[in-house]
């Protein structure tokens, strides 16, 4: 039973349960946010269980060399900051590695700075769409270029921003957060507004952090020129980490598994929502908020799983489980199906080609939309080769399939679990039995 290692294929066995208690890394989505903001905010910051992703060091590489001053000892990362006006022109090509949000975010940073900057980023980075920051960091008055396509790298002249009044057209908190971010470099008032709520951590750090900023329904309003303050911070456990651990308790009969402080902000609990409309029993204990931000632990009980649809609205708040929801899908009574996910093409690689490749390749029924998924219930995994692409959240999703299938899986290219969560197979191996 459980997992051996070899350098780069991992081989899943399947196994009957999870017990004991987990620890998941920081927040992905909130590190990148506490780097940023506390790089440009005045005085020293000490952010605690810093998410130990690769990607979240790709952004404090990034803001080291834009002159930022940082320490990092284990999980505490302690950030000089150099206030808004204190960054310095990067000698070398900003990389942001594999992430998305380093470079989207970052955009909205570098934009209003009074010097030139170019950020690249990896073979899959450089794939993936980057207009949908410039069109409205363009409309501010930064001068930005891309690659042919719309493609990085991105080049920044540096210059003046004005405040706009910007309707998302896609729900993304990466462009709404890049705009909030370079909304603290125009003179006035910026705004944005989304089509539905998507993760809001940059709206709750600003404001922790003591910015002005107002949110009126689906509006969010941010004053330029604010000094953010440093301080004490702590990053909650990641609920997109812990989907990984959610799906294999549920699926495996026996388990027992508790997931200990876990982020809950309610604009990324949907897949608790998810779950329980379809059977999987988690149960939400010990909540507290820190800095804004709630968490707590999860309980995972196994239980009758029903499946069924995910509704279109619902998915720009999973957006990330959707790979691993997929995989739940097959082991419940009528399947799972969603559409309205499209932006799952131009994630890290074409989730849904890729999910639908995969859960073939493991015997399921799959059936593939342009904008979404549908998988059969009640289907019996087989061991199989599975091709990550690079992609941890397909490397982690498959794991868990594994898991619940019979015979050998091989995860191929394993360490892009890197990416989000290093520690994802030892965790893993920790409570498998
Ligand atoms: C993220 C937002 C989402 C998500 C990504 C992290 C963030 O992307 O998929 O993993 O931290 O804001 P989009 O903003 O492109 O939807």
């Amino acid at each position: 039973m459980g997992i051996f290692t070899s350098t780069k294929t991992k081989k899943i066995r399947p196994a009957t349960k999870l017990e004991g208690t987990v620890q998941m890394p920081g927040d992905k989505s909130i590190s990148h946010r506490y780097a940023m903001l506390s790089a440009i905010a005045e005085g020293p910051t000490e952010i605690h269980f810093f998410a130990t992703s690769a990607d979240c060091q790709s952004t404090l590489d990034c803001l080291k060399s834009l002159g930022v001053k940082i320490e990092r000892r284990d999980d505490v990362v302690t950030i000089q900051g150099a206030g808004l006006a204190g960054l310095r022109q990067s000698a070398a090509r900003l990389d942001a590695g594999n992430s998305g949000s380093t470079m989207r975010m970052l955009s909205g940073i570098l934009a209003g700075q009074p010097f030139r900057s170019i950020m690249t980023g990896d073979a899959s980075l450089s794939r993936r769409p980057m207009k949908r920051v410039i069109e409205p960091l363009t409309q501010m008055g930064a001068r930005i270029q891309l690659a042919e396509g719309g493609l990085p790298p991105l080049e920044f002249e540096g210059g003046k921003l004005k405040p706009i009044r910007y309707e998302l057209p896609v729900p993304s908190a990466q462009v709404k957060s890049a705009v909030l971010l370079a909304g603290l470099y125009a003179e006035g008032e910026t705004e944005v507004v989304e089509p539905v709520p998507t993760r809001d951590h940059t709206e709750i750090a600003l404001e922790q952090m003591g910015a002005d900023i107002g949110r009126h329904g689906r509006t969010i309003a941010v004053r330029g020129g604010a000094k953010l303050e440093g301080k004490k911070l702590y990053v909650p456990g990641d609920i997109s980490s812990a989907a990984f651990f959610m799906v294999a308790g549920l699926l495996l009969p026996e388990s027992n598994l508790v997931i200990r402080n876990v982020g809950l902000n309610p604009t990324r609990t949907a897949i608790l929502d998810v779950l329980a409309g379809m059977g999987g029993r988690v149960k939400v204990l010990n909540v507290e908020m820190l800095n804004g931000e709630l968490l707590g632990d999860l309980h995972i009980e196994p239980g009758k799983l029903r499946g069924g649809e995910i509704a279109p609205e619902s998915v720009p708040g999973l957006i990330d489980e959707l790979p691993v929801l997929s995989v739940f899908g097959t082991q419940t009574e009528q399947g799972l199906s969603f559409h309205g996910a499209a932006e799952l093409r131009v994630k890290e690689s074409d989730r849904i080609a890729v999910v639908a490749e995969n859960l073939r390749c493991m015997g399921a029924e799959v059936e593939e939309f342009p904008d979404g998924l549908r998988v059969a219930g009640n289907q019996k995994l087989r061991g199989a080769e599975i091709e990550t692409h690079g992609d941890h959240r397909i490397a982690m999703a498959f794991a868990v399939a594994g898991l619940a299938a019979e015979g050998t899986t091989l995860i191929r290219d394993s360490g892009c679990v890197d990416i989000s969560f290093p520690e994802f197979f030892q965790t893993l191996e920790r409570v498998i039995s």
